[in-house]
């Protein structure tokens, strides 16, 4: 069981949490997660490590509710418990010294990307944030981001705040007024990933992004994560979840995380369901 310390929403649907788990808090790196189950009997889901606090023994995990098992966890509150959590799981980032790095966070793929940009800035690189949102209360970490990076640009896709347009657009264009960039690194929905690549590919320039297929055990037992990366079945669970994002297959990787879609569909509208009558018990008007 571990202890929430700390649980608020920081966006629509969007909850942070600060979990105890001192043994993880000591030896995660950047770019790993855990798995947890919010119950005995649910399912496991991965979650990135976005903070951590090796000598208070804490964690940060950020949530976006899209399904039951998420949506369930974002109704917990400080004081609740994790059913149990494993990690650290996964291949660190790799940080290296950069001229220039610029993160991309699309959604809450921001908060995947947080932690990466904080090891790239302590390794001495000058880093710049792109953070994307559907509008200007989608955008998170921006505070925490300009902490840590020489420049950080939010951008909304109404136009509500920084930039009007995908972080793709602000990419492509920093990338041809800045000659220095030579490191990209993208976390966000599976789209957004895929156009980053292609926005970084014709400059040549070295893209990392961090895959998000279905995982089931992350310990490399089941497959359930595979991918493909330069035509080889790779697992993202342990020689993942980050990979060059000129060789992966994203098309393969949309079509395989829709396979239990009408499923997911299902336990969604039940758990939508179930709220609904514990807000509304029978009998009340
Ligand atoms: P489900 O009913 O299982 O799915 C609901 C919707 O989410 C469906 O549309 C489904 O296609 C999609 N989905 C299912 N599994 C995944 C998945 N693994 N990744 C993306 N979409 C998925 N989410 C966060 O909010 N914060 C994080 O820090 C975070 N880190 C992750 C790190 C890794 C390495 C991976 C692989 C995923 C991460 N995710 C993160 C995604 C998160 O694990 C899924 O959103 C979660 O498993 C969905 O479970 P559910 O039961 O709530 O929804
Ligand atoms: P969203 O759909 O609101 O998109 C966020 C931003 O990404 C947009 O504002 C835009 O700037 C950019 N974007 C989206 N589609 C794009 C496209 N086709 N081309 C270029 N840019 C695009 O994001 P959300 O609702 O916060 O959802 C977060 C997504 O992140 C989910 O799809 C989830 O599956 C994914 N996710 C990824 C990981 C991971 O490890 N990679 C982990 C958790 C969640
Ligand atoms: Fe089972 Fe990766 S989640 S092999």
């Amino acid at each position: 069981m571990n202890r929430i310390l700390e649980a608020h929403f920081i966006a629509p649907e969007v909850k942070y949490f600060r979990v105890e788990a001192p043994k993880v808090a000591r030896k995660r790196r950047a770019g790993q997660f855990v798995i947890i189950r919010v119950t005995g009997s649910g399912e496991r889901i991965p979650l990135t490590i976005a903070d951590a606090d090796p000598e208070a023994g804490w964690i940060a995990l950020i949530v976006q509710g899209v399904g039951k098992t998420t949506r369930t966890l974002n109704q917990l509150q400080a004081g609740d418990t994790l059913h149990d959590l494993a990690g650290p799981l996964g291949m660190p980032s790799e940080i290296h010294e950069y001229d220039t790095a610029v993160v991309v966070g699309g959604g809450v793929g921001t908060a995947i990307a947080y932690p990466t940009a904080v090891a790239l800035a302590d390794a001495g690189n000058d880093v710049i944030a792109i953070i994307g949102g559907r509008s200007r209360e989608f955008v998170i970490l921006e505070d925490e981001m300009r902490a840590v990076c020489t420049e950080v640009y939010p951008t909304t896709d109404d136009g509500s705040h920084g930039f009007h347009g995908f972080v793709t657009d602000k990419l492509a264009e920093l990338i041809a007024s800045n000659p220095r960039i030579d490191h990209v690194v993208a976390v966000g929905p599976v789209p957004m990933m895929h156009a980053v690549a292609d926005v970084t590919r014709p400059h040549g320039i070295d893209t990392v992004v961090s895959l998000n297929p279905i995982m089931v055990d992350g310990t490399g037992m089941c497959g359930g994560c595979r991918v493909s990366v330069g035509g080889e079945t790779r697992f993202a669970c342990v020689d993942g979840p980050e990979f060059d994002a000129h060789l992966v297959d994203f098309e393969l990787l949309a079509r395989r995380n829709k396979t239990y879609g009408a499923f997911e569909h299902y336990r969604n509208e039940e758990f939508t369901a179930s709220e609904h009558d514990r807000v509304n018990p029978p009998g009340s008007c």
